[in-house]
């Protein structure tokens, strides 16, 4: 069968699929070559910025399986997929401790002024006394969506003497506390914590589940982190908060446009920002690469596909 592999994809995964099937590499294509390119294709795999939309689907005729090399599948219609009997599956597990690290990385680059120390420092600068930063040790970190991610953080907060509380209206109490954190609501979460991570999916529920109300909420001083998606902050109210001084500092490695031509957060000094960089380790693109392949070989195989994200039914 054929595959075409829109977005770039890890060798080890690409050579699962070569093995099997015949395999098309045609990275950025526009929507209309992506719409031609689909048309006689029994698998297509993208990673995050390739729409796979409702016209991409209906063009796909013969599709079968669409595979997202990585976690999250807001850049699919998986309801038209669904109706159209196309499986959708994704790779939840391989960038999981890539993410973590990241968070890790912009929360300790946050605390202690990385990129403005570094910055001063290439000019030859030597700025220490305006560089002065806060220790994670015995503060609070509040982990907003409390799955695979945000569990990895909060077990490498710990590790920095952080106490760990949570919010995710999945869980029960009782999970959350079984993993080692206190459950709070969003409120309490809001003005309990001196950082706050974001690890939740972009759904309706959640599109600017951090407004200005929010934001507001937050203890003067504290610091925000986003690795999850764009569109889960508001980015203007944010910029706002930052510039106020409310809020201290901002982490953030994904935008509501990407790549985000303008921000209100590029003017602001204390938002560190990175190009959406969660996944990008060379260890989780290899894992994720494997990781879809598996799954759309499963799926054209007709085998059962354990990451699949839909049910497919075809009317008729
Ligand atoms: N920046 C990157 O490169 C990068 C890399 C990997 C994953 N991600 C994103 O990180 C996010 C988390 O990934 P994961 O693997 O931990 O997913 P996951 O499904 O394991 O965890 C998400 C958690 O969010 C919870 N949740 C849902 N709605 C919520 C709400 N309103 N408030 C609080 N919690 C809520 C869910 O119950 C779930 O426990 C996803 O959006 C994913 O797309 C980004």
């Amino acid at each position: 069968m054929k595959i075409l592999v829109a977005e770039p994809l890890g060798k080890e995964g690409l050579e699962r699929l070569q093995a099997e099937h015949e395999v098309e590499v045609k990275t950025g294509l526009s929507p209309e070559e992506l719409r031609a390119a689909v048309a006689d294709v029994d698998a297509l795999v993208v990673r995050s910025q390739v729409q796979a939309d409702a016209s991409v689907i209906a063009a796909g005729t013969r599709l079968k399986v669409i595979g997202r090399a990585g976690v999250g599948v807001d850049n699919i219609d998986v309801d038209a997929a669904t109706r159209a009997g196309i499986t959708v599956v994704n790779a939840p597990n391989g960038n999981t401790l890539a993410a973590a690290e990241l968070t890790m990385a912009l929360m300790l680059g946050v605390a202690r002024h990385l990129a403005q120390a570094d910055e001063t420092t290439h000019r030859g600068e030597w700025q220490r006394s305006r560089l002065v930063g806060i220790e994670l040790n015995g503060r609070t970190l509040g982990v907003v969506g409390f799955g695979r991610i945000g569990r990895a953080v909060a077990t490498r907060a710990e590790a920095f003497g952080m106490k760990v509380v949570a919010h995710d209206p999945v869980l029960t109490s009782a999970q959350i506390e079984g993993m080692g954190a206190e459950p709070l609501t969003l409120d309490e979460l809001l003005a309990r914590a001196d950082v706050i991570t974001l690890h939740i999916p972009l759904l309706p529920s959640t599109r600017n589940l951090i407004n200005a109300e929010a934001l507001a909420r937050m203890k003067p001083g504290s610091i925000i982190l986003n690795v999850s998606r764009g569109g889960v902050i508001d980015e203007a109210a944010l910029a706002q908060a930052l510039h106020s001084g409310h809020i201290a500092g901002a982490g953030i490695d994904v935008f509501e446009r990407e790549p985000p031509k303008e921000s209100p957060l590029f003017a602001e000094p204390h938002a560190l920002l990175t190009p959406h960089l969660g996944a990008s380790t060379a260890e989780a693109q290899k894992r994720v690469s494997i990781e879809v392949a598996d799954q759309i070989l499963d799926a054209l195989a007709g085998r059962p596909v354990p990451l699949a994200v839909n049910a497919p039914r075809k009317a008729g």
